[in-house]
C-alpha cells in the first residue's frame, strides 16, 4: 500500500519503519527538518531498540521518501496514519494545535484528489475531537462528505517507548474507531495479519478507551507503589505481596470488578479501606489514591440520589436493598445508603428484597439497619409486584433474570426505571429505563 505518515516523533517513525519493512511505500511528513534529514540519511530521528538497523535497510531499499509538503503526500499515497503530537496545555487540557493545522492541510489535499483518501489519526485525542473537530475542518477544507469523498478513522496506538518495534508487531489488540467498513478493511490490510483481535467499534469508543489504557496503566502504578510505602512503613516486603496479588487471576488481574455499575459496599471493602488508610495516617504514609476510594464512592451514591431526585416524583420503589444479589447482607449496602438519603428528602419509599426479611435479620446486619432506616419493617414489602404497583419511580439494584422478567410483565408505561444494573432487557420494559451513567 502507498502509506504517508505525518509527525516523525516516536509513533511515526517506528509506524514507518516498520510499514516499509512490511513493504509498503510510506512517505514521512514531519514539520521538523532536521527529523527529515536524518531519514534521508538512513539514520533515525528516535532513539529505540531495533531503529537504527531497521531504518538503515529501509531507507537503503528505498521504499521511504520523506517531505515537509502536506499536499504531496496526501496526492501520492492511499492512507494517511497521523502521528502528530498532543501534548498538554500549561491549564492540563489537551493541545490539539498540531493536529488542528494538520486537519486544515488534509482539507486543502483532499480536494485535489479524486479517490477517497483515508486519514487515520493514531495521535491520542480527547473523546469528540474526530467527529466533532477535526470532521468539520476537513471537510470544509475539501468540500467533500467523510464517509464519500475521504474517510477518517481513529486507531490508538499501543507502543510503549524503549520495546516499540516489538509492541508494534505484537499489540494487545487493534482497535479501529470507523463508521463505515471502507477505512476499517484498508486497516486490516495493513494490520491484520499482527497475532491479535482486530476490533472494529465506534469512533468516540476507541477514542476514550485510549485514555482508559493509560489511566488504567497509571492506577495501577500508583497502587503498587502506595501499597510498597505503606508496606515499608510495616515492615513488610511489598515485592512479595504484589507477587501475591498478582497471583490471584480469578478476582485481580481479571476482568471481574471492570463492569460499570452501582456502588461498591458490604461488610469487608468499605471497612478494609478505612483501615488501611487509618493505617498510612498512623504511620504518616500518604497514600492520596486509595485514601480517595471512598469519595468517589460516595459521589457515585450521590449520583443515584440526584438521578432520582431530577426525576421530581415523591413515590420511589426500591427492588434490591442488600449489598448485592443473592445475600441479606445490608451492613454498608450502597442502596441502604441511597435509601437513608432520599427519605432524608421527604421521598416515600417502598422496598423489595427477596433475601430479605426482618424477621430474619440477626446481630450486626440487624443493627445496621435499624439504625440506618429505623421504620425499615414499614417500607418492606413482599411482593415486587406491589412495590411496582405503588412506585413511581422504580430503583433496579437487583440483578436477577426473575427481577427482569418480572419488570418486563410488571412495569408500566409512563413510569420511570433507574436502573443500576445495566438491565439486559430494555426493550421488553414499558417504562422509560435510565441508566446509572450509561
Ligand atoms: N510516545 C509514545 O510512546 C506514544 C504511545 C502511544 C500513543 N502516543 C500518542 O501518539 C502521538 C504522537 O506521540 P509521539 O511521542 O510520537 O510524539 P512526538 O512529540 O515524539 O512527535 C510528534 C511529531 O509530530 C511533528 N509534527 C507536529 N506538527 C506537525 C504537522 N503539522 N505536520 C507534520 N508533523 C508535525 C513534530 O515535529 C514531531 O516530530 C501523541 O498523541 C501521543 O499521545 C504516543
Amino acid at each position: 500500500m502507498k502509506i504517508s505518515i505525518f509527525g516523525l516523533g516516536y509513533v511515526g517513525a517506528v509506524s514507518l519503519a516498520c510499514l516499509a519493512r512490511d513493504g509498503h511505500d510510506v512517505i514521512g511528513v514531519d514539520i521538523d527538518a532536521t527529523k527529515l534529514d536524518l531519514i534521508r540519511q538512513g539514520k533515525t530521528p528516535v532513539v529505540e531498540e531495533g531503529m537504527v538497523d531497521l531504518m538503515k535497510d529501509v531507507v537503503a531499499a528505498g521504499r521511504v521518501t520523506v517531505t515537509t509538503d502536506a499536499v504531496h503526500a496526501v496526492l501520492n499515497s492511499d492512507i494517511s496514519l497521523v502521528c502528530v503530537g498532543t501534548p498538554s496545555a500549561a491549564n492540563g487540557s489537551q493541545d490539539q494545535g498540531a493536529v488542528l493545522r494538520l486537519a486544515e492541510s488534509m482539507g486543502v489535499a483532499i480536494r485535489e484528489k479524486a479517490a477517497p483518501h483515508v486519514v487515520v489519526f493514531r495521535s491520542t485525542l480527547v473523546p469528540g475531537t474526530v467527529e466533532d473537530v477535526l470532521r468539520p475542518i476537513i471537510e470544509n477544507g475539501s468540500g467533500k462528505k467523510d464517509g464519500e469523498g475521504f474517510h477518517l478513522c481513529f486507531q490508538p496506538e499501543f507502543l510503549r517507548e524503549g520495546s516499540s518495534i516489538r509492541d508494534y508487531d505484537k499489540p494487545p489488540f487493534t482497535v479501529v474507531g470507523a463508521n463505515h467498513d471502507y477505512p476499517a478493511e484498508r486497516l486490516k490490510a495493513l494490520f491484520g495479519h499482527l497475532p491479535c483481535n482486530f476490533l472494529k467499534t465506534s469512533v468516540r469508543s476507541a477514542e476514550m478507551m485510549k485514555y482508559c489504557c493509560n489511566n488504567f496503566h497509571a492506577l495501577k502504578i500508583t497502587f503498587a507503589n502506595e501499597t510498597a510505602r505503606l508496606c515499608a512503613a510495616l515492615g513488610v516486603d511489598p515485592f512479595e505481596v504484589m507477587d501475591l496479588v498478582c497471583q490471584d487471576t480469578q478476582l485481580n488481574i481479571s476482568r471481574a470488578y471492570l463492569k460499570p455499575g452501582y456502588a461498591f459496599g458490604g461488610s469487608c471493602l468499605p471497612k478494609d479501606l478505612r483501615a488501611t488508610t487509618y493505617l498510612a495516617k498512623r504511620h504518616d504514609v500518604e497514600i492520596p489514591m486509595l485514601a480517595g476510594i471512598m469519595q468517589s464512592n460516595r459521589n457515585h451514591v450521590d449520583v443515584a440520589v440526584n438521578k432520582v431526585l431530577e426525576t421530581g416524583k415523591r413515590k420511589v420503589g426500591f427492588v434490591g436493598l442488600s449489598f448485592k444479589t443473592g445475600t441479606d447482607d445490608l451492613r454498608e449496602s450502597p442502596l441502604v445508603s441511597l435509601a437513608e438519603q432520599l427519605l432524608g428528602k421527604g421521598v416515600q419509599l417502598s422496598i423489595y428484597d427477596p433475601e430479605v426479611h426482618l424477621s430474619r435479620l440477626l446481630g450486626a446486619n440487624k443493627n445496621f439497619i435499624e439504625r440506618h432506616v429505623p421504620h425499615i419493617g414499614e417500607l418492606l414489602k413482599p411482593e415486587l409486584a406491589d412495590v411496582v404497583a405503588e412506585a413511581e419511580v422504580l430503583v433496579v439494584g437487583l440483578s436477577s433474570k426473575e427481577v427482569f422478567a418480572d419488570l418486563a410483565r410488571l412495569a408500566r408505561p409512563g413510569q420511570k426505571i433507574i436502573d443500576l444494573v445495566n438491565l439486559p432487557n430494555v426493550a421488553d420494559i414499558q417504562a422509560d429505563v435510565e441508566g446509572l451513567c450509561w
